[in-house]
């Protein structure tokens, strides 16, 4: 949770540099060009987003079973394996030495102990849950998130294959699909997460037991399989997958529509918690789970689609969503479960409450300008008269500064959040390099107590 914590830190201040490179294109290009920052900051927030996800899990499981888990050998391997590999591809990247694909640019030798590690979590979290029977939702949408996240991470380096690299067309189909499909899965993980937080708040065990949570965790799962058709629309492949994948798509407006029939009685629960740090991160992320709903059932329909795709309207839904809904989920579970850490002292809420706020209001102003910008660029890209792309990118300049501001502020936001967390957690390791405590003796966490 804590690696997680600092590679978001510095995926932010990665960011900050590529959008500075929008409006001083030289900015660093000698040794951080836009094509070098790009995937630093796309990968050490995607790892930020895997890292905390995986944390919360080994950490949510043993307060789920009461028991430590299965074996911490396995874990200790597990995090080895991605302390190497994140710093590797970090250094591949700032080398220039790239060889992947879009989000995985790094070459495709250092995903192997990526798929090492994700197989030891997958042997450690099944061993350490015990058995099937009588399972609440979150232990399956995380079992179903370990496995579809292996499958699709797989699926996404099938080009190494010459069978599938041979075909632009088919190539670019399982590619983009199992992106699609990947996001799926790790919201499974945080989804999961997040619903067993929202019990260990309210207390009440029974409602991840529901049908109405099996009903939304079966139509989460086939969404995962089946809704990516709308990153494929653009590419001339088998019209029944878009077809299918198009009434997929439209079943998330079951999930939109839920949400804005118990928005009543979430508001009535919000001001019941919201003293409560890290459930008023889960009120951020149901607002932002809405707007990113919205904006996302609009690209997927076929006829607007066309237009958006390419533009900062499909980077507002991609920060949209990772930032307002997993990062803010992530940041619930980790104030949950670093506050309750070996250190005595208490993590100071106003400096959070603060952020929150900051990083809230930054964040709403990010996006409309990414989506501001999109729009224009949608209508530069389906224009007939031949406007020259440098005098696009100055109609959206105002747009850039916006965007390069707000950011600016959304950082500040999100590090007054990350700092008394983090020093909170540093003065935890120096209790145990004192040799004041051992780790492995302490009790495991969960302080709330359930009906
Ligand atoms: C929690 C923090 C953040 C997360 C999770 C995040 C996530 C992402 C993701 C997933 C992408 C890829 C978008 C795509 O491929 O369409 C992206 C791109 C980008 N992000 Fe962020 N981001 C964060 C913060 C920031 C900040 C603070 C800035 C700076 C103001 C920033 C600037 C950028 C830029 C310039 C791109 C490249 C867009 C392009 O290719 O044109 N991000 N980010």
């Amino acid at each position: 949770m804590v690696g997680s914590l600092l590679l978001l830190a510095m995926g932010m201040l990665f960011g900050w540099i590529g959008a500075l490179q929008y409006l001083v294109p030289g900015f660093l290009v000698k040794w951080l060009s836009f094509e070098k920052i790009r995937p630093l900051h796309v990968s050490s927030v995607v790892f930020w987003i895997i890292l905390a996800a995986m944390g919360s899990v080994l950490i949510y499981v043993q307060e789920h079973t009461g028991r430590k888990l299965y074996s911490a050998l396995l874990t200790r391997l597990q995090l080895s394996l991605f302390s190497l590999s994140i710093p590797a591809i970090f250094i591949s990247y700032c080398m220039g030495i790239f060889g992947g694909r879009e989000y995985w640019e790094f070459p495709p030798v250092l995903a192997l102990p990526i798929i090492a590690g994700w197989i030891l979590f997958l042997i450690n979290f099944t061993r350490s849950f015990g058995t099937f029977k009588q399972q609440p939702v979150y232990i399956w949408m995380w079992l179903t998130g370990i496995i579809f996240f292996l499958f699709t991470f797989l699926e996404s380096y099938l080009w190494v294959f010459p069978y599938f690299r041979n075909n632009i067309i088919n190539d670019m189909t399982v590619q983009w699909k199992s992106y699609g499909s990947m996001v799926g899965a790790w919201n499974m993980l945080i989804y999961g997460s997040s619903i067993f937080l929202m019990q260990k708040i309210s207390g009440h065990k029974n409602d991840s037991h529901s049908r109405m949570a099996f009903a939304l965790y079966f139509t989460g799962l086939f969404n995962l399989m089946f809704n990516w058709g709308h990153h494929i629309y653009t590419l001339p492949t088998y019209h029944f997958i878009q077809y299918i994948s198009y009434v997929v798509s439209m079943t998330e407006l079951l999930i939109l529509g839920r949400i804005i029939w118990q928005w009543k009685s979430s508001v009535s629960k919000a001001a019941i918690h919201f003293h409560h740090t890290a459930f008023r991160f889960l009120v951020a992320a149901d607002i932002w789970i809405f707007l990113s709903l919205l904006l996302a059932v609009l690209m997927s329909v076929p006829a607007i689609n066309v237009y958006t795709h390419g533009t900062h309207i499909t980077v507002a839904h991609a920060m949209g969503t990772t930032i307002g809904i997993n990062s803010f989920l992530l940041l619930a579970i980790a104030v949950d479960t670093l506050s309750n850490s070996c250190s005595k002292e208490s993590i100071n809420e106003k400096w959070i409450t603060k952020g929150y706020w900051i990083t809230n209001i930054s964040l709403f102003i990010f996006w409309i300008s990414l989506v501001i910008a999109g729009i224009l660029k949608a209508k530069w890209q389906m224009s007939t008269e031949k406007i020259p792309f440098s005098t696009m990118m100055l109609q959206l300049r105002p747009f850039f500064i916006v965007f390069l501001f707000s950011g600016l502020t959304m950082i500040a936001g999100f590090f007054i959040i990350l700092y008394p967390i983090l020093k909170k957690q540093i003065s935890c390791y120096l209790v145990y390099i004192l040799g004041e405590r051992n780790p492995a003796e302490e009790p495991i966490r969960g302080t709330i107590s359930m009906d």
